[in-house]
């Protein structure tokens, strides 16, 4: 792959559903922060070129002293979609792809990573998707209302890949509409962009919630060091 690419993390949620006083992508794994975690990744990458994390903006300072020529910060938004508009904000014209990826998931691969970024090149967009094991019914009220198909369902990981100016056009289209998404890969298809869809990797897990870090740690044992 000869295309220079640009990874953004958007890490400024608070992380309501984890409880505690620390948001998720701070807390300790293996002896570093969970966003350590992810971004080192992607360090790791030759492709990568630029990696640019959004955090909450008190958090700024003190961390923007971290930076380097491949690492950058700014500050997040009130929501996701604005934490990653904020990031595309610094992302330059001399990047070709734009991957977006949770801080929250820091067992993504080279070997997915790459597979995504080669599906953005040939088709514009690419997401990795995993078929949902649970039966998803919508409730209402604390009554169940409806059950969707799950034989079309896929749960949508990330890192989701674009080409620079389709990501562009997304979220300045989601912004001036006043959309929400709650990825950019849904985005994205919303406004008639085709996305293809990768095999996610199960142990691709997002720290979502506590118990997710008995996983994370069993994953952490098995990872190649
Ligand atoms: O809350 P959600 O599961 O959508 O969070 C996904 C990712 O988006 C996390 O890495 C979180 O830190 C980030 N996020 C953000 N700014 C927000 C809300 C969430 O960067 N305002």
């Amino acid at each position: 792959l000869t295309a220079k690419v640009l990874v953004i993390i958007p890490a400024a949620g608070g992380g309501s559903r984890f409880g505690g006083e620390i948001p998720k992508q701070f807390v300790t794994l293996g002896g570093k922060p969970i966003l350590q975690h992810s971004i080192e990744k992607f360090l790791l990458d030759p492709v990568v070129a630029r990696v640019i994390v959004a955090i909450p903006e008190p958090l700024l300072p003190g961390i923007a002293r971290t930076s380097t020529e491949r690492l950058q910060f700014v500050a997040g938004g009130k929501s996701r979609q604005e934490s990653v508009s904020n990031g595309l904000r610094d992302a330059g014209d001399d990047v070709d792809l734009i991957a977006v990826h949770d801080a929250v998931r820091p067992f993504v691969t080279p070997e997915m990573f790459h597979a995504l970024l080669d599906a953005a090149r040939d088709f514009g967009a690419a997401f990795p998707g995993i078929p949902v094991t649970d039966t998803i019914h919508t409730v209402t009220d604390g009554v169940l209302s409806s059950t969707l198909a799950r034989s079309q369902l896929v749960a949508a990981q990330t890192p989701q890949c674009f080409r620079r100016n389709i990501l562009r056009e997304v979220l300045k289209r989601a912004a001036a509409s006043g959309d929400e998404g709650t990825d950019e890969a849904g985005l994205a298809a919303r406004y008639g962009f085709d996305v293809h869809m990768v095999p996610g990797d199960p142990a691709n897990i997002k720290i979502t919630r506590r118990e997710d870090m008995l996983l994370a740690e069993a994953y952490l044992l098995e990872q190649p060091q």
